[in-house]
């Protein structure tokens, strides 16, 4: 038997109906629901910082986890990220593939470009956890960071939040939240910043996807009962953390051992411990996180390497009914067996 593998590139995922939100939150919101119901297996990420884990210019990460259930699907993401390449015009900052395996034979069946179904899925897990937390009738967010997963965060915040009117988009750079404004426009209404204080000031909800390495968003910028989402490492200041009435993370133990990341250092401080929080799985099938309308909610996440290989897992089913990508063989006759 000769494994045969089916290699998706970019413009195939995208066929095969990655860019549809509405999807991807469904799968990551089931896949979470999974998590919690023991159906899947999702071993901790190993990081590979180089040259060092505590100050990386560049790393690679091992993402694997099996998916049960109707999926029935191993696989792993390979992601990385390079400081260098925020820098390079059309390049992106973070660059992913994913690998399938069956289950039960464990021959490959899938290699796919993984970047964009990073940046639909950690928006997805963003939306998820905006559509149990965002107060009542939200209408303005902002959004805090306006590449890649900032545009992805707009298609996410449009579906999950449906009451949602006005987008304030920050950026350091004033012209990419110009650029998603302009992209977004007559679908809803998205106001360009580049100053936070100023944006935050009428938004129910903020959500934070920058490439900052330290925090810059104080406490006192935010109203006392809004929903604050941090969808990286480094943005708000611990006091934000320390101080919200409830909070939600996606992963524990993952997020508690990511070095460099805000929940690692208020856990090694002894700040913050598990019986703080609650975990989105646990969240999504029926722990209540948002309890009224004058708590302050925290929801963090580091990405769980589930929700993409779930999310691969349904690309490649499309793919294959589609009759789109590429074929490959491992072998032709394999050799001493
Ligand atoms: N939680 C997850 O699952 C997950 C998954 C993938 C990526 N991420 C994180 O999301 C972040 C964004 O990734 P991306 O691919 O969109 O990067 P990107 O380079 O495309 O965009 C980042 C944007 O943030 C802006 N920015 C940086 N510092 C800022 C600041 N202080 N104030 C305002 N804007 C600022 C930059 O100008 C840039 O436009 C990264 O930190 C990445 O590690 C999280």
């Amino acid at each position: 038997m000769k494994p045969e593998i089916l290699f998706l590139k970019q413009e195939d995922v995208i066929k095969a109906g990655l860019l549809d939100m509405k999807m991807v939150l469904a799968e990551t919101e089931k896949t979470f629901k999974m998590i919690g119901q023991n159906q899947i297996i999702n071993p901790t990420k190993v990081f590979m910082g180089m040259p060092s884990n505590e100050n990386w210019d560049s790393y690679c990460m091992s993402m694997p986890a099996y998916i049960g259930g109707d999926v029935d699907t191993a696989g792993f993401k390979w992601a990385a990220e390079s400081k260098a390449n925020a820098q390079l015009e059309g390049v992106p900052y973070g660059i992913d593939i994913v690998i399938l395996s069956d289950p039960k034979t464990v021959f490959p069946k899938a290699i796919l470009d993984g970047t964009i179904t990073t940046a639909m899925r950690t928006s997805a897990t963003a939306g998820v956890m905006a559509k149990y937390n965002a107060l009542k009738g939200t209408k303005v967010a902002c959004l805090v960071g306006a590449g890649v997963i900032g545009r992805t965060m707009i298609m996410a915040m449009m579906e999950a939040v449906p009451t949602l009117e006005k987008i304030h988009m920050v950026d350091l750079v004033k012209e990419k939240a110009e650029g998603l404004a302009k992209e977004f426009d007559g679908k809803i209404k998205v106001i360009p910043y580049t100053d936070v204080k100023e944006a935050v000031k009428d938004a129910q909800l903020l959500v934070t996807e920058t490439t900052s390495r330290k925090p810059f968003i104080k406490k006192e910028w935010l109203k006392p009962n809004m929903t604050v989402i941090q969808m990286e490492g480094q943005s708000c200041e611990e006091d934000i953390l320390l101080t919200a009435d409830r909070v939600v993370l996606d992963n524990w133990s993952q997020m508690s051992h990511l070095v460099g990341i805000l929940v690692h250092e208020m856990y090694e401080a002894g700040k913050l411990k598990k019986e703080d929080i609650v975990e989105l799985p646990e969240m999504v099938n029926g722990v209540q996180v948002r309890q009224n309308e004058d708590q302050f909610v925290y929801c963090g996440s580091a990405g769980v390497g589930s929700v993409d290989i779930a999310i691969a897992a349904k690309l490649y089913e499309n793919a294959k009914k589609m009759g789109i990508g590429q074929k490959l063989n491992l072998w032709d006759n394999p050799l001493w067996v």
